[in-house]
């Protein structure tokens, strides 16, 4: 699993949160869209739709928000409830098991509230339909009683706000895709942005750092906040013991080459991802299914967690036949490129 924190291995960017790290990342979550940094496109777009809304005390048309792990979709869901003046009730995909678990949530809504669906791909087929009728004409379908004697006993719900999270886009099938009126995809965050977000972390926390300090994290962040305030807390940590607390550029990069994490972000599985890769099968094109058994990582934290940022690196290429390392890849980590025979290079 992409959350297992128990192996041993370095789990700063996968890692699910320690409790302290859940604590932290609850202190600094932007709770307005004045602090949410970044992402401008998609905060324009909603804020306008929340102004539409609100002028007309209309609940804000559904959302589905897209992207990889930690660019900030379950904070946008909450400061979108918080810009609506609304209740928020949160949860995931997998924790809902039967129908009675989605009819209770949507049953309870009052008039405007949000309903935080994260994890949604991950939602069964079954229980997804009861969410069509749902979204549409805010009815759902009671089952009265059991057996032949059931009923079917359809219920008016309140105008509500269904916030869909993912990180996997292309597993919503259209039929539940097609009722969200707003869809926004979010996308890594410059350095700047993520710079100026370790800043106001750095500011919430009372950590002293300089500049520069703030430009190394920031640096190797991998564009992702949720990241970008682990390494902090991390190199906090260091600094404490080795600096006096103070976070200037040295200290934080012995910090993070402490942790393991290269100049680009990269930690140590995605070093051992690439360069399997280009050390046991050549290069590529290997399977997905491959390559995670021979690093021990299960196929969907390397879709969900990894490669999408080796991507957005330019390292990796995602084709028919499988994952193949860039010529930049083998730039990045030194070593001499393999003639490939034309044609067996899709
Ligand atoms: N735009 C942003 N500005 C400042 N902090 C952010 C932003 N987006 C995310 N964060 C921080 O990153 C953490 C992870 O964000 P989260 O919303 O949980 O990501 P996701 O739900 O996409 O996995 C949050 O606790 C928040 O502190
Ligand atoms: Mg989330």
């Amino acid at each position: 699993m992409a959350d297992k924190i128990t192996d041993g291995r370095n789990r700063i960017i996968s890692g699910k949160a320690l409790d302290e790290d859940a604590r932290i990342e609850a202190s600094v979550r932007p709770k307005r869209m004045e602090d949410f940094i970044g992402q401008s496109r998609v905060k324009e777009n909603l804020k306008i739709a929340v102004d539409a809304a609100r002028n007309r005390g209309e609940a804000l048309d559904h959302v589905l928000l897209y992207g990889p792990p930690g660019l900030g979709k379950t904070t946008l869901a909450q400061i979108l409830a918080n810009e609506m003046g609304s209740a928020i009730k949160i949860t995931s995909g997998p924790l809902l098991e039967k129908k009675g678990d989605v009819t209770a949530v949507l049953t309870s809504l009052d008039p405007r509230d949000f309903f935080f669906l994260d994890e949604i791909h991950r939602l069964q087929p079954a229980l997804e339909e009861i969410l069509y009728p749902a979204m549409e004409d805010f009815r759902v379908d009671l089952i009265i009683g059991q057996g032949p004697g059931a009923r079917v006993h359809p219920y008016q719900l309140n105008k509500f706000t269904l916030i869909g999270a993912t990180t996997r886009a292309g597993l919503i099938m259209a039929p539940l895709r097609s009722r969200f009126g707003i869809v926004h995809r979010l996308e890594f965050y410059s350095a700047e942005d993520i710079l100026q977000i370790v800043q106001r972390s750095a500011q919430i926390l009372g950590i002293k750092m300089d500049e520069e300090g703030a430009r190394e994290i920031a640096r190797r962040s991998r564009g992702t906040p949720r990241v970008a305030n682990r390494l902090l807390r991390r190199v906090r940590d260091f600094a404490e013991v080795r600096a006096k607390g103070h976070i200037n550029n040295a200290v934080a990069r012995d910090a993070l080459a402490m942790l393991g994490i290269d100049e680009h972000g990269l930690d140590e599985v995605d070093r051992n991802l690439m360069l399997t890769i280009i050390q046991k099968y050549s290069g590529g094109p290997v399977g997905l299914n491959t390559i995670a058994a021979s690093l021990s990582e299960e196929e969907d934290a390397i879709e969900e967690i990894y490669e999408p940022y080796l991507m957005q690196l330019g390292l990796l290429d995602r084709t028919q036949r499988g994952r193949v390392a860039t010529a930049l890849a083998y730039k990045h980590f030194g070593l001499d490129e393999p003639r490939r025979q034309p044609g067996l290079f899709s």
